[in-house]
């Protein structure tokens, strides 16, 4: 029997009972989806998904989504190896900064998934923070510049930043494959969501530049003031990996953060991404 166990009291449940290998009928599917969008990132043990059920289960969730700049693996464009070998020691890793996934793009995924392969003994936690709840409790005066407001998000510099070029900075690969990708893109500064309806902050310490109507270094230390609130502990689940899991998040309303803190181990996850049909709406 279907059993969702919250990991805090903001964000995060653990889900038993599902083998996710197996069938998973739309009345299943459709718990899953309202489990997701309640507690915003489900955690499953022992689900040792292969390629194909990885994708079969995302696209529960919504159609898959390419994504510009990572390299897919080579023989999927819909799966990410998001990978770093006891070797790679002293390298930045993917997603190691608070970040919501790709929100440059005018139209950012609604979620991601990662199945653990290999996990490192110590460390390589991953951590989510709960943007509804950082949106609901920000200071008064805060809320009124986000309100309403734009941000502009812009991916350029980091595609350029980890571009290959020599060297390999990065657990991975970064490629220029969509000059579309560019852009600077206009979304509000709080979205809400289209399936609970409740409005989260949707700024990106990575690929934010400014505040619409604010220049970058007026932004900058406004931006600096929301993230701290953003990322406070209270809003934050944070995962310890073991081979086998499986993690969903809802992209429109947390923030991750890959913790790199395991220099001389191995680790390997696969990734999938899935759309909506809701561009972010103030
Ligand atoms: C990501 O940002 O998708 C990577 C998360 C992780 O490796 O823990």
């Amino acid at each position: 029997m279907l059993s969702v166990l919250p990991v805090t009291g903001n964000i995060g449940a653990f889900v038993e009972g599902v083998d996710l290998a197996s069938e998973v009928d739309e009345t299943l599917a459709e718990a899953l989806r309202q489990a997701l969008w309640t507690h915003q990132v489900l955690f499953f043990r022992d689900q040792f998904l292969d390629i194909a059920n990885l994708k079969r289960v995302t696209t529960r969730f919504g159609p898959l989504q390419r994504l510009p700049y990572v390299e897919a693996m080579p023989d999927d464009p819909d799966v990410i190896g998001v990978a770093k070998k006891a070797t790679d020691r002293k390298v930045a890793v993917f997603g190691g900064n608070w970040h919501s996934d790709f929100s440059f793009l005018g139209h950012p995924p609604a979620g991601s998934l990662l199945t653990a392969i290999e996990v490192p003994e110590v460390g390589g936690d991953t951590v989510w923070s709960n943007q509804t709840a950082a949106y609901e409790t920000l200071p008064d005066d805060l809320k009124n510049i986000v309100d309403g407001r734009a941000a502009i998000h812009v991916g350029k510099p980091h595609g350029v930043k980890f571009a290959p070029k020599g060297r390999q900075r990065s657990t991975i690969k970064m490629v220029r494959n969509d000059p579309e990708a560019d852009r600077e893109t206009f979304h509000p500064a709080v979205r809400k969501h289209p399936e609970t309806g409740r409005k989260s902050l949707f700024l990106n310490p990575v690929y934010t530049a400014r505040l619409d109507g604010m220049s970058e270094a007026e932004s900058a230390p406004v931006l600096d003031r929301l993230y701290w609130h953003a990322t406070r502990p209270e809003f934050c689940c944070r995962h310890r990996w073991q081979a086998g899991d499986l993690v969903i998040w809802d992209n429109r309303s947390t923030l991750h953060f890959a913790v790199n803190d395991y220099d001389g181990h191995d680790r390997l996850l696969y990734r999938t991404t899935f759309s909506d049909d809701h561009p972010p709406r103030g």
